[in-house]
């Protein structure tokens, strides 16, 4: 019987009594994702899953989002739409493996954002390796008045971190072939509109979106003025009280609503072994679930 637990602090939900590794009615997949929207963050401990049951799973929150479409993803091999995320030195360079350590809502720098992403753990480190998710409607509601007026309207300039981040444009360069520049080129150029604040699509909560990570300027404002206002709205946006750090063991898995909440991982040290090795699959999606169409 499946049962659902409000987290300790101020969002999320987890899910008791449910086993991912078989397949689910169309209606406990309804009340999984409802429950999901509402809390914008939900956990389910202690599953053991192929890469299909986890890929099945993922894909009841949305389109499947393929991650060797922008370049940063190494994909599962045989498995195009999960991520796989370690530390192990003999798959990744550090410097990769710690890709996500800053604050960023997935997939902002597109037209069709990330709109959630699962994770599932296989291998956790001894001490450290939670990821931090913040609640972009806890921290619209605790705007004062006058700000959530003067965001009414307000569009956001979205980029790719690896487009105006200096250091990783600079390490990117270092070795870059010809091709690789030309793709640069490109990813500079390319950029997405979204409102800095929007009501979620299931809830009509309005939260802000992805003021963190990729927003780098606001439709129509002189830059010093964008500039001072986003730095105001990432401030509030990352307080304490907006978070909640998710705890891995091997079998969690945990979702996050990509519209609703920002997240970053932890610096990972390089994983040589048990103790210091964190791998996951990952599997982020856009668009709305299926099974929450009317
Ligand atoms: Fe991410």
């Amino acid at each position: 019987m499946m049962e659902f637990r409000p987290l300790q602090g101020p969002f999320g939900v987890e899910v008791i009594g449910v086993d991912l590794s078989v397949p689910l009615l169309p209606e406990q997949i309804r009340r999984l994702m409802v429950a999901f929207h509402e809390n914008a963050l939900m956990v389910i401990r202690g599953q053991s899953l192929t890469p299909e049951q986890f890929a099945r799973y993922g894909a009841c929150f949305g389109k499947p989002h393929n991650p060797q479409s922008y370049g940063s993803g190494r994909h599962l091999d045989g498995h195009p739409t999960l991520d796989l995320l370690t530390n192990d030195p003999a798959l990744r360079s550090l410097l990769s493996a710690n890709n996500a350590d800053h604050w960023h809502a997935d997939l902002a720098f597109e037209d069709e954002v990330g709109s959630a992403t699962s994770v599932y753990c296989l291998e956790m480190m001894a001490q450290g390796g939670s990821t931090t998710v913040a609640d972009m409607r806890l921290a619209y509601d605790g705007l004062d008045e006058a700000m959530k007026k003067r965001l009414e309207n307000l569009v956001g300039i979205h980029r790719h971190r690896n487009a105006w981040d200096k250091r990783k444009v600079e390490l990117e360069m270092r070795d870059a072939t010809p091709e690789k520049l030309e793709a640069m080129r490109g990813r500079q150029e390319k950029h997405a509109r979204h409102p800095v604040a929007w009501p979620q699509p299931w809830t009509g909560r309005k939260a802000l979106y992805g003021v963190v990570g990729t927003l780098q300027a606001i439709e129509g404002m002189p830059d010093d003025e964008a500039a001072d206002l986003l730095a105001e709205l990432q401030e509030h946006a990352t307080r304490p009280e907006y978070c909640m750090s998710v705890d891995y063991e091997i079998g969690t898995v945990a979702s996050w609503d990509g519209r609703a909440t920002l997240h970053r991982a932890p610096p990972l040290p390089a994983g040589v072994d048990s103790a210091t090795r964190r791998t996951m699959w990952r599997a982020a999606v856009t668009g709305p679930s299926p099974y929450l169409a009317s």
